[in-house]
């Protein structure tokens, strides 16, 4: 049975796009909502193109509406979505809630880095190297466990914009590695990381050595 996804989203929703077009019919895991905290996000429309059942939040503070809203889900993508997810929905998916970011966490995140701003951080900070980060999310802003990234070289002549699209051409490809991962070893519950090498670890408690994974070995 394929793992039932609900994406939440607050913009134009190419990250969504992207996990649509990766995930076929015969694949583990499957887009069965689409939220949205505006009515007007994009991300509700190619929700709606794809069939999707689609939900807009009154009150994206309101916990028992957030779960109303994501329904059957049994993981939860924040892809683009900039509101707080209460606590009590964090709860509620313990190590099931991922989000994506265009920057290589732990910098350029937190509290009202977002969109063009973490480029412009980046850019303004003289790094050489920004990417993408897709982390296990809790009820603050960026701070969850890293389960992947992958870096993005900053070109000499990059403006946030052309930065920003390299770093979001990564992001359509990291998302669905990672959601794909998740969903093949069973949603486990306990974290898992993938390294640059593509090998799949269980993050063991502090101080023991993570376990790496093999894929033959998935039910
Ligand atoms: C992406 O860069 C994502 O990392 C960030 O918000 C942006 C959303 O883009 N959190 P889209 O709505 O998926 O196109």
């Amino acid at each position: 049975m394929a793992v039932h996804i609900a994406v939440l989203a607050s913009g134009g929703g190419t990250n969504l796009q992207a996990l649509l077009d990766a995930l076929g019919p015969d694949d583990p895991a499957r887009v069965t909502r689409v939220v949205s905290d505006r009515a007007a996000a994009g991300a509700l429309r190619r929700g709606e193109r794809a069939g999707i059942a689609t939900a807009v939040l009154r009150d994206p503070a309101d916990p028992a509406e957030i779960v109303a809203a994501v329904a059957d889900a049994e993981l939860v993508v924040l892809a683009g979505y900039l509101k707080l997810v209460p606590a009590q929905v964090v709860a509620r998916f313990p190590w099931r809630m991922v989000n994506i970011h265009p920057a290589l966490l732990p910098a350029f995140g937190g509290p009202g880095m977002f969109g063009r701003r973490v480029h412009e951080a980046v850019l303004a900070s003289g790094a050489r190297i920004s990417g993408a980060t897709v982390h296990y999310a809790d009820e603050t802003y960026d701070r969850g466990p890293i389960i992947a990234q992958w870096p993005v070289p900053v070109l000499e002549d990059d403006d946030p914009d052309s930065l920003a699209e390299r770093v979001l051409a990564v992001e359509h490809a990291l998302l669905p590695r990672v959601v794909l991962t998740l969903a093949t070893f069973g949603l486990p519950d306990r974290p898992l990381r993938l390294s640059a090498r593509g090998e799949v670890f269980h993050v063991a408690p502090a101080g023991a050595l993570d376990v790496k994974l093999d894929r033959r070995t998935t039910h």
